[in-house]
């Protein structure tokens, strides 16, 4: 595979276009219509394994890590298992309690991520089970876990991270799914999440469709020296992906928090000069998270709202991207992908090479 650009396009770019091909890849042959649930064979797991499992800990690094929280969620939606994620650069420092009855989940595209490979070892040393959701077949993280989950994503040569990190959402969906069904998730339920997974690769293509108008928002942003990303539950770690890549690419300080969280501190800094991309999904929290922008327009903070249609943000200045809609529990993806095109454009306005992003190497292989 060459690394340049592709018929003048950066690598990202590409990249980027894939997702609807990249997502269908992971979910061929992985769903069971008739049993309503996800088939894992790599977790090498029988349902009474499975069922065993009282514990989800994700471990990632860097975007990784951000899609391994989106992944706990589901985890803890879809199965009601406890989960969380955790930066795998930091886990082993820690001297952590490894439990025999939890589930570790090593999060990497390249699978060859030090950190990552470490948190391994370290579990693996002290009797744990861990699997891996990994793109690049036969990589050392692959090869140190106990099973695992292959993303199919293709190969990802851009340095900011894109059709990996949206197939490693339907890996943990995948396996959210196949943990819920031999507990107590309906068939009902299964149903409703089989549908909304094949429905995913379309609904990509859609969100991609709108670049024009994504472009033009990005372009209103690319001028600020530093920016908020927020989000609520679901939504909080699309923020910190979305400005995750922005920093990458753009340069630009860029800082996720919790929708709920600015009144608390962060607010202090909203003003016309620090814009604010808002994640503002239809679900259980829009009237409290549509209030939050009514504070930021209130102090000029300019607005870019990833939102469904259908939802009213009322009298707000604000540059609004919907998206389609899909089952609440996966939202995140199609929140994610907006962003991604954001930071892309945001760095072509400012005339950055998307693909060579400063002091940043596509995979960290030395501690
Ligand atoms: C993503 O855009 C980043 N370049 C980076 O955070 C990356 O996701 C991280 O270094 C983990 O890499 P891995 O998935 O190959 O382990």
């Amino acid at each position: 595979y060459e690394h340049g650009p592709v018929d003048g396009r950066p690598r990202m770019y590409t990249e980027m276009l894939e997702q609807p091909a990249s997502v269908e890849r992971a979910l061929r042959g992985r769903l069971d219509e008739r049993f309503a649930t996800a088939h894992l064979g790599g977790l090498d797991m029988d349902a009474r394994e499975l069922r065993a499992v009282r514990r989800v800990k994700i471990l990632g690094c860097g975007s990784a890590y951000y899609v391994g929280q989106m992944g706990a969620s589901l985890v803890e939606e879809l199965a009601r298992i406890p989960a969380d994620a955790e930066a795998a650069s930091e886990f082993r420092y820690r001297d952590p309690v490894i439990e025999p009855d939890t589930l570790y989940v090593a999060v990497s595209q390249s699978g060859e991520t030090i950190d990552t490979l470490l948190a391994v070892q370290e579990i693996r040393r002290k009797g744990g089970r861990v699997i891996g959701l990994v793109n690049v077949v036969g990589s050392a993280i692959a090869r140190a876990c106990d099973g695992g989950i292959y993303l199919h994503a293709g190969p990802e040569i851009a340095v900011a991270s894109t059709k990996a990190l949206t197939t490693m959402f339907v890996g943990f969906a995948l396996l959210a799914l196949q943990l819920g069904r031999v507990r107590d998730l309906s068939v009902a339920d299964g149903r409703r999440l089989v549908a909304g997974l094949q429905s995913l690769p379309a609904q990509i293509e859609q969100v991609l469709g709108d670049e024009e108008r994504i472009a033009r928002a990005a372009a209103s942003l690319a001028t600020a020296e530093s920016l908020f990303f927020v989000g609520r539950v679901r939504g909080y770690p699309v923020a910190r992906e979305g400005a995750q890549k922005f920093k990458e690419i753009s340069y630009r300080h860029a800082e996720a928090y919790q929708m709920s969280e600015l009144k608390h501190g962060p607010l202090a800094l909203v003003s016309p000069e620090v814009p604010t991309v808002a994640l503002v999904p239809d679900d259980e929290l829009t009237d409290r998270n549509v209030a939050a922008l009514h504070e930021i327009d209130a102090r000029g903070g300019p607005l870019v709202v990833v939102t469904h249609a259908g939802v009213d943000l009322g009298e707000l200045r604000a540059e609004r991207i919907d998206v389609p809609r899909n089952e609440r529990e996966l939202d995140p993806l199609l929140l994610t992908v907006p962003l991604q095109l954001l930071a892309y454009h945001a760095a072509l306005t400012l005339g950055h090479d998307v693909d060579k992003p400063r002091n940043l190497a596509k995979s960290v292989t030395v501690e």
